[in-house]
């Protein structure tokens, strides 16, 4: 019979992630005992007992603070998240964003809202006031995109659509990310570049040491005047106060950001949004399926997808093969003395994947026929194998 799992919840899941656990095979609750995963979003974890029986945390959202990583890690267990998940999300209301500062959709919707009157009175008012609010269309406008990650990437080919020009600034850009970016996006060669020749910058970079105040004074003094600076990343990697006297002295045209502060909810070419940009039900539901699908993969078949703390792993299975899943330390001979444990039991090894990442690494062995409980405890016991479990076939 098929191994069966226990999945502690620690936050409402959404039920179409859940439904990725088929009730054959998971038991998925919030009060379950000796967990052998957890299923999280943000509940915080740091103070948590978490059981020894936990092989592994999957967090249903892309940050993992939330979650101990250090000290799982070194447990062997992995901890996935669902990266890229809310990138659509993100993307939709960026895009918005393009528009709302284009048409100044903000100050010429306050406007109108403060008209009172008859009718015949705010059609005067409209004819003679909307003067203040001619806009630019984007078709031949340029977008620079710093960060062409799930969202960038995202975002760059949808501005191609709109019939914009556009430029795109990743150092360390996956090949995966390579793949999904239209052809038609061109690199800018450095981060002063990229502003140099936009009228439009949105930022899809985390934040970090060197993407604090990355856009600041003097990266915005070379953008073409009348430009924009769109903000759905972090608040802190843009310089505000550089923001608000571009602003004031007109070289800027509009801020749009998911991120209001005293400094800038108010200002009239300001837009800031209450951090919406993964807030949709889609966004939540896609967070939710990645993160239970590489549980599931994790779980039946050993896989590390988008682990935060282990390296990307994928072996596909053999038939009449029991599958040896070893998270272990990163130092020289682990796979030879497991190789060499193995041998000594006339166990057969039909496939074999080793990866590391910094200190850590993973193997994944597949042995034809069954691995008998003796050689799995002396595979155990070899030094700086941190976990290891046996998936059968
Ligand atoms: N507003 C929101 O609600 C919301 C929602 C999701 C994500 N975010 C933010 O958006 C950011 C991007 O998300 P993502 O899913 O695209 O992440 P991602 O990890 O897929 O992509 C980030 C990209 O930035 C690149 N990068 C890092 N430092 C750089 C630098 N100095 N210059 C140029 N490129 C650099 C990386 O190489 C990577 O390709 C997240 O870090 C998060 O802070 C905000």
């Amino acid at each position: 019979m098929a191994e069966t799992f226990r999945i502690l919840t620690l936050n409402n899941i959404s039920a179409r992630g859940l439904e990725r656990l088929p009730r054959e095979r998971y038991e998925v609750a919030s009060g379950i005992e000796r967990p052998d995963a957890v299923l999280v979003r943000s509940a915080d974890m740091h103070k948590l007992d978490i059981p020894g029986t936990v092989l592994a945390v999957a967090r249903a959202g892309a940050g993992t603070n939330n979650i101990p990583v250090a000290a799982l890690s070194a447990r062997g267990v992995p901890v996935f998240n669902a990266p890229g998940a809310n990138a659509n999300a993100v993307k939709e209301l960026v895009v918005a964003s393009l528009f709302l500062a284009a048409r100044n959709i903000g100050p010429a919707w306050l406007f109108a809202r403060a008209q009172t009157g008859d009718d015949a009175t705010i059609d005067a008012a409209v004819e003679k006031g909307k003067k203040n609010f001619v806009g630019f269309e984007l078709p031949g406008r340029t977008l620079g995109v710093v960060g062409l990650g799930a969202i960038g990437v995202s975002v760059a080919n949808a501005a191609l659509g709109l019939g914009m020009k556009v430029l795109g600034h990743d150092p360390q850009i996956t090949v995966r990310r390579a793949w999904e970016l239209s052809s038609s996006v061109e690199q800018a060669v450095s981060l002063d570049d990229l502003f140099a020749r936009s009228d439009v910058v949105t930022v899809h970079v985390p934040m970090n040491d060197a993407t604090r105040g990355l856009v600041n004074a003097a990266r915005i003094a070379l953008m073409r005047p009348g430009g924009v600076v769109l903000n759905f990343a972090r608040g802190g990697i843009v310089d505000t106060p550089a923001v608000i006297a571009a602003l004031d002295s007109g070289h800027l045209h509009a801020y749009v950001c998911d991120f209001p502060s005293n400094a800038l909810k108010d200002h009239p070419r300001v837009i800031t949004l209450p951090h919406l940009g993964a807030s949709t039900g889609e966004a939540e539901e896609n967070c939710a399926v990645m993160a239970a699908e590489q549980l599931r993969d994790f779980l039946e078949n050993g896989n590390l997808r988008n682990s935060v703390n282990y390296p990307e792993a994928v072996m596909p299975r053999a038939a009449g093969t029991t599958r040896l899943v070893i998270a272990n330390s990163n130092v020289p001979n682990m796979v030879g003395q497991i190789s060499t444990t193995l041998a000594a039991a006339q166990a057969n090894i039909a496939d074999l994947l080793n990866k590391s990442r910094g200190e850590y690494a993973y193997t994944l062995i597949d042995v034809d026929g069954d691995i008998d409980a003796p050689t799995f405890e002396a595979l155990r016991s070899i030094e700086g194998v941190l976990s290891a479990r046996l998936i059968a076939s």
